[in-house]
């Protein structure tokens, strides 16, 4: 195990009922909210009126941004920063999933420095990324996510997708890490079957990339990763048969936030090779990030992992997924084949070519993936390099 730093500064209000507490929490956090939410569910639900109602019943004034869209633009980042800085809000209030939080994060960086928020991406040619990044000063930030999936609600990431070069990539920092997460698992009952499944492949994704590759001695990281593939697996399929199982979308909340935390990944010093090669397909085709994963993971298990670490695909297979083959090798092989199960019950079948992704991008969007991901070096790092060929092997395998 490496040495590791936790920071988790996050107060976290839990529970079925919690959003009630909004207007009241948010009065000892700023005096003028930008309230950031997406395009449309939060209108369709209602929750939008309730959130407005909570914070005008305490008089908190605030500005609504109600524009965010999945995959979130550095166009409408920049947007809401305009919208903040010219009202003179003080903190954000982020009403949404992964996108709106993300989104909320960067505004709230860009609202304070005034600065296009392109400037603090990698990928950006003038390289001031560089010095903005880790960002250490933000407006405050409230988070109230409304699907679980991403963690964002608690970590210091935004993913961002600068549309005109197809550069998807995430800034991080201190500061951007929310001041306040109120997790309301009621909010997530309005989840669509789809838009659930695609989480659960997002949390799942967070809870075994590192894990498969990481270093050894991470007993107390692997237990808790493997209890929650464990609870992600078993609670999806209920979660989608039973949008309001409160016990189900409860525990998907907590998985979610806890799957991207210190607690399942500090001292592993292994990072997330899959989300680099899936941020490229959602920064060029615009698919739902956790699809593209679950695609991904599959060619990826086959290729790699079964290759470099079978015996820790195969402790995933008996400790998560049932599986019960005594040599490393079976047990592998029927992970793979398990976690496949798993995808197609949660109707997750399609190919890339389904999202129109054409083969002639598949070259250029690997070198992007390594461009992006690779932070200087020719490759992205799994248990081995993966160069180029790697990748494009994975996108063919699956397209
Ligand atoms: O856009 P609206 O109208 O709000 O609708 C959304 C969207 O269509 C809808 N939705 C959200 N809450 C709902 C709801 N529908 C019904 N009832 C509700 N309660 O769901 C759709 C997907 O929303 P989105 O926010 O895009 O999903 P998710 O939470 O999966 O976030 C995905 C984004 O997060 C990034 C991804 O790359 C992607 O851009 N990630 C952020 C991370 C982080 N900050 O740590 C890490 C992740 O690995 C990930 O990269
Ligand atoms: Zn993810």
């Amino acid at each position: 195990m490496f040495p590791f730093e936790v920071l988790f500064p996050t107060r976290v209000l839990f529970g079925v009922g919690e959003l009630a507490r909004i207007g009241r929490e948010a009065k000892t956090i700023g005096t003028k909210a930008l309230l950031v939410t997406g395009g449309s569910s939060a209108k369709r639900t209602g929750l939008l009126d309730r959130v407005c109602s909570l914070l005008a019943g305490e008089e908190v004034p605030f500005v609504l941004f109600d524009r965010v869209e999945p995959n979130p633009r550095t166009t409408t980042v920049d947007a809401g920063a305009a919208l903040a800085r010219e009202n003179g809000c003080d903190f954000i209030i982020a009403l949404g999933g992964g996108s709106v939080m993300d989104a909320s994060k960067a505004i709230a960086a860009a609202a304070l420095s005034g600065r296009p928020i392109y400037d603090y991406m990698r990928g950006n040619p003038s390289g001031t990324g560089k010095d903005l990044v880790p960002v250490q000063q933000a407006l405050p930030i409230v988070a109230v996510p409304t699907v679980a999936a991403t963690g964002s609600e608690a970590n210091g990431i935004s993913v961002l997708t600068h549309w005109e070069t197809h550069e998807k990539s995430s800034i991080n920092g201190p500061g951007l890490i929310p001041k306040l997460a109120v997790l309301d698992p009621s909010l997530t009952y309005t989840v669509p079957p789809h838009v659930t499944a695609e989480a659960c492949a997002d949390i799942f994704s967070h809870l075994f990339e590192a894990y498969l590759i990481s270093a050894e001695g991470t007993h107390v990281q692997d237990g808790f990763t493997e209890t929650l593939i464990r609870l992600v697996a078993q609670f999806s399929r209920i979660a989608i048969n039973e949008p309001e199982n409160e016990e189900a979308r409860s525990t998907l909340m907590w998985a979610s936030t806890l799957a991207i935390s210190p607690f399942t990944l500090g001292g592993r010093g292994a990072g997330y090779p899959l989300h680099g090669m899936e941020h490229t397909l959602s920064g060029w085709y615009d698919i739902p990030h956790g699809r593209g994963l679950a695609i991904l993971s599959l060619p990826y298990f086959e290729q790699i992992i079964l290759q470099d670490r079978p015996e820790r695909l195969a402790r995933m297979g008996r400790n998560c997924f049932g599986v019960t083959d005594e040599d490393d090798l079976g047990a592998a092989r029927a992970t793979i084949e398990a976690v496949s199960n798993w995808y197609r019950s949660m109707g997750i079948t399609q190919r890339l070519s389904d999202f129109g992704i054409t083969r002639d991008s598949l070259l250029p969007m690997a070198r992007e993936s390594i461009r992006i991901g690779g932070r200087g070096a020719d490759c992205l790092t799994s248990s081995r390099p993966l160069y180029e060929n790697e990748i494009l092997a994975i996108y063919e395998a699956c397209h």
